[in-house]
């Protein structure tokens, strides 16, 4: 037992950012207030034009204020520029610095996302009204201490996978998440796109994966081991517009979009559409549907030519509609039994010399892996892509804990750390049995506020393959934005925190000073609409009685 010790403020807990910055201090000249008003103008250098738009459509909105751009030296002013080493040491591109006194705000980026990442610090700033969408009340001026802030993130990929595939997240939801990730200095958003309950990216080539492929006629509710179904149907998709305004969306908000079309399992959604995908020797593919259960299909895709080649056509859309350097195919949870069974996929597996069946699924993604390179885009996988060796230059999803992260990175391959035992956030973040369905690990605010991306087990000379760190929000048991604002927030804030800030190891974190950050971001949370785990338990209205999660003290989840 430690002993409690009353808690000393931190130097951040009086503006409450999260994530923290790296250094602040009072001033410049060590107090004083900052204001914005009627007057202000924007001072945006080349390269910043998105940032000073972004601040007319976020700020501008909730004060009133027009915040026109600068003509003339004596304005108040937001002053946006790109300084190659505002820290004055090389910081990495997303650094900025920003000073605010008087009526002026200066943010100096070492390239445009710094720019960007600061301006979210100044909304931040402002307080908890700035995040509305129009003014709840007319201010003369909008006031705050005076300060300066240096600041960079620990890590480059800061992500967020929404799983849009189990439960359709409709293009505004999808928005609306980039919003809330560039508020907390996110910058990856994984789409996970396809799984065997439902395709969503259009493809214009195969029409069927999102006619017939995109809904299933009723939907388990509750976990797998729920006896409810919902009868009704369930579905949808985006349309190519759709994908495009996402991913210009997210451009304009530094984050990039990361597409997830899981082969060779998770497909029973694209077998459903195309039969001629699955192992018809032996199973009748064309009588399958979108699966409509939780778990793992057994209905993997055949290892054929004509596989490959449907795949690369649809691939070779998703290079048109997402610039993102990073193409993630998935390679989790592929069932062997349908291989093994398969004369073709034996005929395979022998004409290629491979040991097994493993061997074969190396051989499938490692396909993709060369497809992806020739075109200058690089393949992630989850950890399963470790099986049978990855294909060179693959980065590796660690979700199954971090020893394939560990060995991935020994092996000189980049890793994303993503271990569902820690930051899968549609597991349960309290014990109580009046979490909404609740599944998986008990994964609370300070578990995840503890997360520390590096294995401590990594030699530091392989650490920097750890490009940083995903949360994971699979939506079997989120079938609407409130669901997911609730496994979302508040761990979000605090998993933010770890990928953004230079946190000591995890047991000397200061959680105490987290909390009380907490308490002010809550209200920005509440400005902002987010419907989280109050601290003190779900409201009323967000629990779910009689849905049945797993048993709360059951063995470790299995997907
Ligand atoms: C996963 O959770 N199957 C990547």
């Amino acid at each position: 037992m430690t002993t409690p010790v009353p808690h000393e403020p931190s130097p951040h807990s009086g503006a409450s950012l999260v994530p923290a910055p790296g250094r602040l201090s009072a001033g410049p000249s060590g107090g004083g207030r900052c204001s914005i008003d009627g007057a202000t103008t924007i001072e945006a250098a080349p390269g910043t034009e998105g940032v000073a738009r972004w601040l007319r459509t976020t700020v501008g909105a909730a004060t009133g204020y027009p915040l026109p751009p600068s003509h003339g030296e004596d304005a108040p002013r937001i002053v946006l520029r790109i300084s190659p080493e505002p820290g004055g040491e090389p910081d990495g591109p997303e650094a900025y610095r920003l000073s605010a006194a008087g009526r002026r705000v200066v943010v100096g980026g070492a390239s445009a996302a710094g720019v960007f990442w600061g301006a979210q610090t100044l909304r931040q700033l402002l307080g908890p009204d700035a995040f509305r969408r129009a003014p709840v009340t007319v201010r003369d001026a909008w006031e705050f201490p005076a300060v300066t802030i240096h600041d960079r993130p620990r890590f480059r990929w800061r992500g967020l996978l929404l799983d849009v595939a189990r439960h359709f997240m409709p293009k505004d939801g999808v928005l609306r998440y980039l919003d809330l990730m560039a508020a907390h200095k996110l910058n990856v958003l994984h789409l996970h796109l396809t799984d065997d309950q439902g395709w969503r990216l259009p493809v214009e080539r195969y029409p069927r994966l999102t006619g017939a492929g995109s809904w299933r006629p009723r939907t388990k509710f509750g976990h797998r081991a729920s006896p409810l179904w919902e009868e009704k149907p369930h579905g949808g998709h985006y349309t190519r517009d759709d994908i495009r305004e996402i991913v210009a969306y997210a451009a304009e908000r530094h984050i990039t979009v990361v597409p997830e079309i899981d082969v060779p399992g998770h497909s029973q959604a694209a077998i459903a559409a195309y039969p001629e995908l699955g192992n018809t020797d032996v199973v009748d593919t064309a009588s399958l549907t979108v699966w409509d259960d939780w778990g793992i299909s057994p209905n993997v895709l055949a290892p054929t030519d004509a596989t490959l080649r449907f795949y690369e056509h649809v691939l070779e859309e998703v290079l048109e509609l997402f610039p993102s350097r990073y193409v993630h195919v998935g390679g989790d949870e592929c069932p062997k039994d349908q291989w093994r069974r398969s004369p073709t996929a034996q005929a395979r597996i022998a004409e290629l010399g491979l040991a097994d069946e493993d061997g074969l699924q190396a051989w499938f993604v490692g396909h993709f892996g060369r497809w992806l390179s020739e075109r200058g885009r690089r393949l992630v996988g989850w950890d399963e892509i470790l099986q049978g060796g990855p294909p060179e230059g693959a980065t590796v999803s660690s979700w199954r804990g971090r020893a394939g992260g560990v060995a991935a990175a020994r092996a000189g391959h980049d890793v994303v750390m993503c271990p569902e035992q820690e930051v899968y956030l549609d597991h349960r973040q309290a014990p109580g049995d009046d979490e909404p369905v609740p599944i998986g690990w008990v994964r609370t605010l300070e578990d995840v506020y503890r997360f520390e991306p590096v294995p401590p087990e990594l030699e530091p000379e392989h650490a920097r393959h750890v490009l940083g760190a995903q949360a994971n929000l699979w939506s079997e048991v989120t079938e609407d934005q409130n669901r997911v604002d609730y496994q979302a927030f508040p761990r979000l804030a605090a998993f933010a925190e770890v990928a953004w800030s230079a946190l000591p190891a995890p047991a000397e974190r200061d959680f105490a000073d987290f909390e009380q950050r907490m308490s002010a971001h809550y209200r920005r949370l509440d400005a902002l609409g987010v419907a989280y785990r109050p601290p003190t338990g779900p409201l009323p209205w967000q629990r779910r009685p009689g849905v049945r999660g797993r048993p709360l003290d059951g063995p470790p989840p299995v997907r």
